[in-house]
């Protein structure tokens, strides 16, 4: 791929803001010690990797406004060797914000990379969290409360929380810290990976589908369209560092009933759309929708119930939101499989009242999880796997647990950071040389 001139931004040009937002992150311990990390195998990258992690989490970026955190990144990779590129996001009337994903690949001298990302293994994670914002801490019995850091008194299983802790900047500052090891030891060589940094993941992947449409539409119009492919993606989000086998797809649909209002003395009179609505997601959650051995079964959560207007009135409209997680079928069939389900039981329970709101999805997303030395799991949520097009392999993989992620108690131990520091290296190496 080749980066057009009108279609990246330089990151010459910054604003004001953003300077300023730089000159202070140059006070940060991160400066000197990110050009320090060692060689060797042991962990002694300990203070690099905090010191990153600890930077990317005390920047705010809740989905939408993550600008702050794009250009930190920016100039942390670039200290790191790398080649660094913005890929500005399309503005949108909900979304009117400056957003980038972040682009880079090792060499300080190429404002291209030589061959695109031909054959290349990208390492790829979000920079977006959810809200609210919650600011980084360290808990340990070692470290009285309020005093400022010092990273040598810290201890495995300290522990670290705050917003993004987990998802995914734990995965961003591991794969980091993996990838510049692996380049300094010469372990791979640079034209072997790039690196993505994508914003928008928590609310519809605009971010990495904006990113794969690029990359696509890039390919298109170069003479080596048809060798473009990318040799693997590792996609990092919280796995507790196990490798994950893939993950549910997701469909997300409403159920739309519709009766006759009436005194509520006289439900003959009627018809009630809540009663209804009540039955016909009872049929649902009951329902075999579809399961199978790798993914389990499909689940049914109802988030959101709407309808009525008082106690004693016969309610004429009601609906309820669904999140369907699918287990069947595969990525580009499993949604569909599984809507013509629940359109069939609703038919049964009630063919005129109810009606399904499809609001589309996709099945099922396998991942490779055939890598020696891996314990391997398969995740429930969604990911941004799905939206980066391309025959590649998947591989999906970081520290930390889903079950904290969206919590006010999202955290992590450096056991876990360090140890998803030692799975990404040999992760990376499998990809590169598979
Ligand atoms: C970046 O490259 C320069 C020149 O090759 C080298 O001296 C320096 O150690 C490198 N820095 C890192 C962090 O790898
Ligand atoms: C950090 O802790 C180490 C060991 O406890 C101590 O020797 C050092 O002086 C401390 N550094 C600072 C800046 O407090
Ligand atoms: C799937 O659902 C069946 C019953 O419908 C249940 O027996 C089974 O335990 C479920 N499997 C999982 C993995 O939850």
């Amino acid at each position: 791929m080749r980066f057009g001139s009108d279609a990246f931004l330089r990151l010459s040009a910054l604003s004001a803001s953003a300077s300023a937002l730089l000159s202070l992150n140059d006070q940060q311990p991160l400066t000197s010690s990110l050009g320090a990390i060692p060689s060797s195998e042991d962990s002694a990258y300990r203070v690099p990797l905090l010191t990153l992690h600890r930077d990317l989490v005390n920047i705010p970026s809740i989905s939408g406004s993550e600008a702050d955190v794009t250009l930190f990144l920016e100039k942390a990779l670039t200290r790191l060797n790398f080649t660094v590129t913005l890929q500005p996001l399309p503005k949108t009337a909900t979304n009117p914000a400056a957003r980038f994903n972040v682009i880079a690949w090792p060499g300080r001298d190429d404002h291209t990379p030589p061959a695109g990302f031909h054959d290349r293994v990208l390492i790829t994670s979000h920079i977006d969290v959810v809200p609210p914002f919650i600011p980084y801490a360290l808990h340990s019995t070692r470290i009285p409360p309020h005093q400022p850091l010092n990273f040598t008194d810290l201890h495995p299983s300290t522990l670290i929380s705050g917003r993004g802790t987990v998802d995914a900047k734990g995965s961003v500052a591991a794969q980091i810290t993996a990838a510049a090891l692996l380049l300094r030891s010469g372990s791979i060589p640079p034209h072997s990976i790039a690196l993505l940094y994508v914003v928008g993941e928590e609310v519809d992947g605009d971010g990495m589908k904006y990113f794969s449409s690029s990359l696509q539409h890039s390919s298109a119009s170069s003479p080596t369209r048809h060798h473009q492919k990318l040799k693997a993606a590792i996609f990092g989000e919280p796995t507790e560092g196990k490798l994950a086998c893939g993950h549910k797809g997701i469909a997300l649909a409403a159920v739309v009933a519709t009766g006759k209002a009436g005194h509520s003395g006289y439900p003959w009179l009627g018809k009630s759309a809540t009663a209804v609505l009540v039955r016909g997601l009872g049929g649902l959650l009951d329902a075999e929708l579809g399961s199978s051995e790798r993914f389990g079964n499909t689940t049914v959560n109802v988030g959101v119930l709407e309808g009525g207007v008082a106690a004693n009135v016969i309610a004429k409209e009601a609906r309820a939101r669904l999140a369907v997680r699918v287990a069947l079928g595969d990525r580009r069939t499993g949604a569909e499989i599984v809507g013509g389900r629940m359109r069939s039981v609703l038919e049964e329970v009630d063919s005129e009242a109810l009606r399904l709101e499809f609001g589309g999805g996709y099945g099922p997303v396998e991942c490779e999880c055939d890598v020696d030395g891996f314990e391997t799991m398969v995740a429930n949520y969604g990911t941004d796997v799905p939206n980066l097009e391309g025959d590649h392999v998947s591989y999906l993989y970081g520290p930390g647990s889903i079950l904290v992620a969206h919590g006010d108690d999202e955290g992590l131990t450096i056991k876990d950071l360090e140890d998803a520091v030692e799975g990404y290296k040999r992760l990376i190496k499998h990809a590169v040389e598979a």
